[in-house]
Parts: structure tokens; C-alpha cells; sequence
């Protein structure tokens, strides 16, 4: 199976990568790294000259610039080269606009079709930061058929695509994403009861076709972006 840079090299020694052509969700709580993955992934591709389109619902393109700055991620380069797309596509402000405006509740409902609508022109991978800015006024099995049907599309057009959903989301569609996507990674901060100390691990919930790890993988944010710190960190049953 052709395998895809993820941006954390430990990780890619530890996986091999993102399968290609596959969806791969990332999840977690507010301030877990989600963003920065996104963008870490971004810069990996687009330095292997992969055509990158970034939706980001949350953060404008110039905010995201700024932070792949401070990791030393030139992204306005591939910007200039045609390799990378900011795609700015506000979901719920829009929604709640609509809302306040008394549009038909119908009308505001997400419809994820969009998201695929402005890739430009051979667009490999697409980063969604985060789908849960699309979800306005879904029902569970509404929100499963729209996101089925992202999957679909993604990997009809060929692309590799990284689905950020933050828990909150994620949890009132009763984790249904996790079971269509091909894989997912799951970030979250814990305490660390031999150390006392807090700490990131991410969890590879699950990545089909792949040796995962069982164990959380204990990881840090530095100035160089996400680093793995201890493959295996905690062990879980000790
Ligand atoms: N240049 C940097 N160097 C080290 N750590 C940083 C840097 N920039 C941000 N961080 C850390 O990363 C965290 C935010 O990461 P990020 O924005 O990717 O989180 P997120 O999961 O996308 O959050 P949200 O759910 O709010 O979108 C910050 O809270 C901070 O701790
Ligand atoms: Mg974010």
C-alpha cells in the first residue's frame, strides 16, 4: 500500500505513514495540537512538491501562516508555487448568520459537499480544519450520511485527506466518524500519575492496512512542531 509523510517523522518510522487515498481523522480537545498536525502535514507534502488544499473553518489563512512560521514552515513559498491553498470557509459563523436572519433551519444545515466544491485543480491531499465548524443543526445520522459521503467522494477524487473533529463534535455524533474514516488519531493531555507531571500523548485509534501501536504515544510540541518523546511512554496496564 502506498504510504504518505504524516510530518512526525517517529511517527512514520512507527506506521510507515498515512495510507494513500485514504481519509484519516484526527480528534481531540481544544489546544491538543490538531492544528499544528494540520499544518505539519501540509508542510510534508507540499516540500515533496504534493499539491495541498487547507479548508480551516477556525483560523484565517494568515493566523496559519504565522503559526507554520514559528515552527519554520515556509508556507507563502508553496503558496507562490501553486503546491498549497488556504481554503477560508467559515461554517458555523455563516450558519449562525443565516440563523439570526431567520433562513430556514433546513437551509443552514451543513452540507459537507462544499468542502470538496474549490479544490483546485489536482489537489492530492486536503487538510479539513475541522469539520465540526459544518456540523450546525445535524442529526446523528445525518451528520453519518454527509460524512460517509465525504469519504466517498475523497477517495473517488484520489486524495488523502486528514478530517480534523474536535471531541466535543465528535462525541455528539456518538463517535460515528471513526467508524468510516480509515484511520484516526486521537490527542488528548492526561496526567501522568508516576511523574505527577501533564503530558500529550496521541492515540492511534485505529488505521487499517497498518501495525499500529497499542500504546499511547507520549509527544511534545516543539519549536520544530509535533515530536514523538517515547514511543510507547506510559505503558497502559502496569
Ligand atoms: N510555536 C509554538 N511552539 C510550541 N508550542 C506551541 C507553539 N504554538 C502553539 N503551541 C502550543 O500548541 C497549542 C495549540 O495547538 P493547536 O492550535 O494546534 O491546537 P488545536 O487542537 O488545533 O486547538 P483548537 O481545538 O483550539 O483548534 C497551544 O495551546 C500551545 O500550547
Ligand atoms: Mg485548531
Amino acid at each position: 500500500m502506498d504510504r504518505i509523510k504524516t510530518g512526525i517523522s517517529d511517527l512514520d518510522k512507527t506506521i510507515g505513514g498515512f495510507p494513500s487515498g485514504k481519509t484519516i481523522l484526527v480528534t481531540g480537545d481544544p489546544g491538543t495540537g490538531k492544528t499544528i498536525f494540520g499544518l505539519q502535514f501540509a508542510n510534508v507534502c507540499c516540500s515533496q512538491g504534493i499539491r495541498t488544499a487547507y479548508i480551516s473553518s477556525e483560523e484565517n489563512a494568515s493566523d496559519l501562516r504565522l503559526q507554520g512560521k514559528s515552527f519554520g514552515w515556509d508556507f507563502e513559498a508553496f503558496e507562490k508555487k501553486n503546491l498549497l491553498k488556504f481554503i477560508e470557509l467559515a461554517g458555523n459563523r455563516v450558519a449562525e448568520i443565516k440563523t439570526a436572519l431567520s433562513i430556514s433551519m433546513e437551509a443552514v444545515k451543513g452540507n459537507f459537499s462544499e468542502l470538496t466544491e474549490h479544490l483546485p485543480e489536482g489537489t492530492k491531499v486536503l487538510i479539513i480544519d475541522s469539520l465540526g465548524s459544518h456540523t450546525a443543526n445535524l442529526k446523528p445520522f445525518e451528520f453519518r450520511d454527509r460524512f460517509d459521503l465525504l469519504v466517498h467522494s475523497l477517495a473517488h477524487m484520489g486524495i488523502t485527506a486528514m478530517v480534523v473533529l474536535d471531541s466535543i463534535t465528535s462525541k455528539e455524533f456518538n463517535d460515528t466518524a471513526l467508524f468510516s474514516a480509515y484511520g484516526a488519531i486521537h490527542l488528548l493531555k492526561r496526567e501522568n500519575p508516576y511523574t505527577d507531571r501533564r503530558e500529550r500523548v496521541m492515540d492511534i485509534v485505529k488505521m487499517r492496512n497498518t501495525r499500529t501501536p497499542i500504546q499511547l504515544l507520549t509527544y511534545d510540541i516543539s519549536p520544530r512542531g509535533i515530536e514523538l518523546i517515547s514511543p510507547g511512554g506510559l505503558p497502559d496496564n502496569p
